[in-house]
């Protein structure tokens, strides 16, 4: 893993491969900063008519590459743009940061100089330094710089970062992991693992008990995979915490769509469909990391939504962890089956508020895009998830319970019903979250966050590679920190 590095000094002085600096949107050439005086001065202060005679004026995250002149210690100087010196913000730094640091795959170290806030640019660059190590026999390419210089960041700062890229890199190393090598059992023990390293408490409920618990939606989810279905539970309870939080999380190691089986265009992407719960894992690691004040209780459902003769099917009536009833129409809506499990249990501790993450519903897609998660719940909640999401750069935005969708949830048969009557498509995104509020107490603050379209990227951008984005971990450390303050 990158070693990121508090550095104090002049850019022009600064030891490194690669010098980073920042420049904004000028009219005809970009405008540089303050900052870059020194290095501006090494190449002869002609550095500003250089980057424009090669097309950059600054534009955000656009980038340069420009050999470095005699007098500085670096040997190669990345020119990236910030924009408009007047809309900087700490998302166009890490973006920027994220830019650099992708480009300088192959070489050894990085010295990032940037003006603004330098958590945002370390954070940035921690993330863009991430690289899924895949499984190709003669290696995979350039690795990430081994170190990454920060200048103007506090040691804080720093470590801050470094926690919140290590906790994302997991996630994403989980989601991006193939089905065949991340089945409920072994994902569960992996959790375990990561867990108990970061002095947490563990438990978890193999088949046997969550029969003996009454989980029919994930024995019902799990049942056709010759892999048990899991439930994990982590606790983490500080000294002086403020509040107690549950995150619950869908970890669907892989979603055939069951005998409502899926076409096979784009299946290959359902090993992702874990990516809700390794999100919560990833947050609930991340707050025992910083050592945030706030009870932590993290529970996900894990299951291999498969095809055999133990499937569940439509038509089915299975009773869940709470003793409701939901009548099933569509194998393919597992995820709510795993979850309204989960969070019956989650609300079983008295939790303060409880917070549901998931890959649930082509229609969150459809309807936000890719990098919007869809955001459902009480209204205090999932606007403090919009602004906290606004802030982090991984956005969100809050969908209504609107009455005819409700009636479209009702059953003949049973409590509820798990899709909309007819399997209609109305308010797709919508038909999930008014099935999750039925498991949730009306009093009790919750939100569920719909991330289908969110938890991976087709194409790299910013500090985003292609493949697993590990969002919104970073949203849900920003909100347990909001929690134990
Ligand atoms: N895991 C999928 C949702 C999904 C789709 C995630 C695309 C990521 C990308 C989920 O289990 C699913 O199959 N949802 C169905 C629900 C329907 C059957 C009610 C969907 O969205 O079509
Ligand atoms: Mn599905
Ligand atoms: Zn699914």
């Amino acid at each position: 893993m990158t070693d990121l590095i508090s550095a104090s000094g002049d850019a022009a002085s600064v030891d490194a491969d690669v010098l980073v600096i920042g420049v904004f949107s000028g009219e005809d050439a970009p405008e540089l900063p303050e900052s870059a005086a020194g290095v501006d001065a090494a190449f002869g202060g002609r550095l500003a008519a250089q980057l424009a005679a090669l097309g950059n004026t600054g534009s955000a995250s656009s980038l340069t590459r420009l050999p470095a002149p005699e007098g500085l210690a670096a040997t190669l100087v990345y020119a990236v743009g910030l924009g408009e010196a007047t809309d900087l913000d700490d998302e166009t730094l890490r973006r920027a940061a994220g830019t650099a640091v992708r480009a300088a795959f192959g070489q050894a170290s990085v010295a990032i100089a940037f003006e603004g806030d330098p958590e945002a640019t370390a954070t940035g660059a921690a993330l863009g330094a991430y690289k899924f190590a895949g499984y190709k026999t003669d290696g995979n390419g350039d690795d990430a710089p081994e170190t990454i210089k920060v200048l103007g960041a506090t040691e804080a700062a720093v470590v801050k970062a470094s926690v919140l890229a290590e906790s994302v890199a997991q996630v994403k190393d989980w989601a991006d992991t193939p089905a065949n090598l991340l089945r409920p059992p072994g994902f569960a023990t992996e959790i375990e693992q990561a867990a108990r390293a970061a002095g947490l408490d563990v438990e978890i409920l193999d088949a046997a008990a969550l029969t003996e618990g009454g989980y029919g939606g994930v024995l019902a989810v799990g049942g056709g995979s010759a892999a048990e279905p899991r439930l994990v539970r982590l606790s983490y309870r500080p000294e002086g915490a403020k509040a107690h939080v549950a995150l619950v999380g869908k970890g669907i190691t892989f979603d055939s769509g069951g005998l409502s089986i899926k076409p096979t265009a784009g299946m290959w992407d359902m090993k992702g469909d874990m990516a809700g719960a390794a999100a919560v894992v990833g947050a609930t690691l991340a707050a025992a990391r910083l050592g945030l004040a706030v009870n932590v209780t993290c529970t996900v459902a894990l299951a291999e939504n498969m095809v055999s003769g133990s499937s569940y099917r439509p038509s089915d009536v299975v009773t869940i962890r709470n003793g409701m009833t939901v009548e099933v129409l569509n194998t393919d809506a597992e995820g709510r089956m795993v979850l309204a499990d989960a969070l019956s249990r989650a609300v079983e501790d008295g939790p303060d508020a409880v917070y549901d993450v998931a890959t649930l519903t082509g229609g969150q897609l459809i309807a936000l895009g890719r990098r919007t998660m869809g955001l459902m719940g009480t209204e205090s909640e999932t606007e403090r998830l919009r602004r906290l999401g606004e802030a982090t750069g991984e956005q969100g935005w809050p969908m209504p319970f609107p009455e005819d969708i409700v009636k479209l949830m009702e059953s003949p048969i049973a409590d509820v019903s798990q899709c909309a009557t007819g399997l209609k498509r109305d308010g797709h995104m919508v038909q999930g979250g008014v099935f999750l509020s039925k498991f949730v107490p009306e009093e009790l603050p919750w939100a569920h966050l719909d991330i289908a379209g969110t938890a991976d990227s087709d194409s790299a951008y910013g500090y985003i590679a292609k493949g697993a984005t590990g969002a919104p971990v970073r949203t849900l450390v920003a909100l347990l920190e909001e929690h134990a303050a």
